[in-house]
């Protein structure tokens, strides 16, 4: 799996999809350049959240508010005093890292032990594998004490852990008497999967695994370090005020949320959507563009009566999940992961995971905020952030009247949700039989995604087959992004529009100068039927709209 996430960047690279950014000058990290297929990947998938969001709703609006915000504004939603990562500075080599990570890789370096003494325990005893790298499991399925543990080792052989974490499972499992050890297991892969380190370092203490210090190093203590870019607006100095950069678009909708309201005679429940850019000065950055300093994000604010409020939450987490559903993935892709420590805005949140080659990561977050925000800015800013409902209310007879409304929001990563789609769509797929070996790399794509909808290529450069394959396309170019190619035998052709996931392929040839036909190819199935040239606009648009 790791070497599938290595192809599929590669790849990314190689046809134009993602870029390191400033990559001349040795790139800049955690940020990225989206190529000339990237971006068109980028906006279709914008474009079949727009419209899903708000062409298909009627009660929710879209806005596009300004990167630059009052900085009262940060103050209010609470990001100034509390949107930080915990740091430690190593005071030797200066370098800075985050706490939480710092304890993760310690963890690490304990994995890492364990299994060179679980190595030496091996040597010991005299019991040999084919080769240290290879442990075998049925030797430890056998002599472990607990069967159901063996079972547990089992499961743990075939999550996404790296090498020396499944090794140290199994030293710790040789450590500790059998009948804590299935808990331990549990509650350790339990922590894993869901990358909540403190819940791993409490099970680290509680359970008093020895997890040592690396090394001697001069650590300060731990600081708060907050993710907001910082920069100042106006040109001298005297004026100048500092302002952030957003770190989420939601705040733009939340000071907005009257101004749409009224401007648009907006009723509760309604919504407002927004795509846009946030950045966060991440401390570690991981991952290719699962973990960015730049990125752009696709929120909605849901604001509905409160009470209300639970209904609505499972009604979004239901709908979003089936928005990602309805490209046709896999629903055991993904899984709900439910906060169980919420932030003080929430009274419930879920993430929506999918299962990346490095394991089950957040894509999307389905928050249900309450008033928190609106109440914040109605203090902040002294302007009332009330919406008056004249719906009766049927219990008392009279209108609901005055109240702040309270927030479901939905909150995906754009740049997740490429990375996913990618990861998804990429199939390096063997096409070997009897005679040759063969293989080709394809980008499964929802049709609707796919950067290019069809390829032209006339079989030959001469005898009037490209002025016939142009004439083709000027007429299909205006609804559909297309690729002229005359280079190269057809195979190689089809080849490069595979790996950046073309649904068609067209073929002009001798026969279409003489009765206007052309061979039309389907990415996934490779099959060819010949189709009159007049037909193409419904044949793509067919398959390629939403
Ligand atoms: N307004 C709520 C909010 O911003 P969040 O969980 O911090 O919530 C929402 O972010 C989504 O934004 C995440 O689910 C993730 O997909 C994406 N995201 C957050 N930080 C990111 C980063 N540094 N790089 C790329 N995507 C990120």
């Amino acid at each position: 799996t790791d070497d599938l996430f290595k192809n599929v960047i590669s790849h990314a690279k190689e046809y134009g999809f993602v870029f390191q950014s400033s990559e001349i000058y040795d790139g800049l990290s955690a940020v990225y350049d989206y190529g000339q297929n990237g971006s068109e990947l980028k906006n279709n998938i914008k474009t079949y959240w727009w419209k899903a969001m708000v062409q298909m709703n009627e009660n929710i609006v879209g806005i596009d508010s300004a990167i630059f915000m009052h900085p009262t504004i940060w103050k209010a939603s609470g990001h100034v005093d509390g949107f930080s990562d915990p740091m430690i500075d190593n005071k030797d080599s200066k370098k800075r890292y985050r706490a939480d990570q710092l304890i993760e890789d310690k963890i690490e370096d304990y994995w890492n032990k364990a299994f060179s003494d679980l190595d030496d325990y091996f040597k010991r005893n005299e019991i040999t594998f084919s080769s240290t790298e290879e442990i075998d499991l049925n030797f430890v399925k056998e002599n472990f004490r607990n069967p159901e543990a063996g079972q547990t080792i089992v499961d743990i052989h075939s999550t996404n852990f790296s090498e020396n974490v499944k090794r140290a499972y199994l030293f710790i499992a040789d450590d500790i008497n059998a009948k804590n050890a299935l808990e331990l297991f549990k509650s350790f892969t339990d922590a894993l999967i869901s990358e909540d380190l403190s819940k791993l370092r409490d099970i680290i203490i509680e359970q008093n695994i020895k997890c040592p210090v690396s090394g001697t190093a001069n650590w300060t203590d731990v600081r708060q370090f907050n993710l907001m870019f910082s920069t100042q607006v106006g040109a001298i100095a005297d004026e100048s005020e500092t302002i952030y950069l957003r770190p989420e678009t939601a705040q733009g909708i939340f000071v907005n949320y009257l101004n749409v309201q009224k401007s648009g005679r907006m009723k509760i429940p309604f919504g407002i959507a927004q795509i846009g850019k946030a950045f966060r000065n991440e401390v570690i950055a991981r991952q290719f563009i699962i973990r960015m300093r730049e990125f752009e994000q696709m929120e909605m604010q849901f604001f509905v009566r409160p009470g209300t409020q639970r209904e609505w939450f499972d009604k979004w987490k239901q709908t979003r999940l089936n928005w990602h559903l309805a490209l046709g993935t896999a629903p055991e892709k993904y899984r709900y992961h439910e906060h169980t420590k919420l932030a003080h805005y929430a009274d419930a949140a879920f993430d929506i995971e999918y299962n990346f080659p490095f394991g089950f990561k957040e894509v999307e977050g389905i928050h249900s905020r309450t008033d928190f925000d609106l109440s914040q800015h109605e203090k902040f800013s002294r302007k009332k952030m009330q919406y008056f409902d004249p719906e009766v209310d049927p219990e008392t007879g009279k209108p609901y009247g005055n109240y702040i409304p309270y927030v479901i929001e939905t909150s995906i990563g754009l740049d997740r949700m490429f990375l996913l789609t990618l990861i998804n769509a990429y199939e390096e797929e063997d096409l070997s039989t009897e005679e040759k070996q063969d293989s080709r790399t394809v980008l499964r794509l929802h049709p609707a995604l796919a950067p290019v909808k069809a390829a032209i290529f006339p079989l030959t450069k001469k005898d009037g087959l490209p002025e016939k394959a142009r004439e083709i396309m000027d007429k299909l170019k205006l609804n559909f992004n297309l690729q002229y190619e005359e280079k190269d035998a057809i195979g190689k052709r089809y080849r490069r529009q595979d790996a950046i996931g073309t649904p068609f392929c067209i073929t002009v040839d001798h026969q279409s100068l003489e009765d206007n036909t052309v061979t039309i190819r389907h990415r996934d199935t490779m099959a060819q039927e010949r189709v009159n040239a007049d037909d193409l606009d419904r044949i793509i648009g067919d398959l390629v709209s939403w």
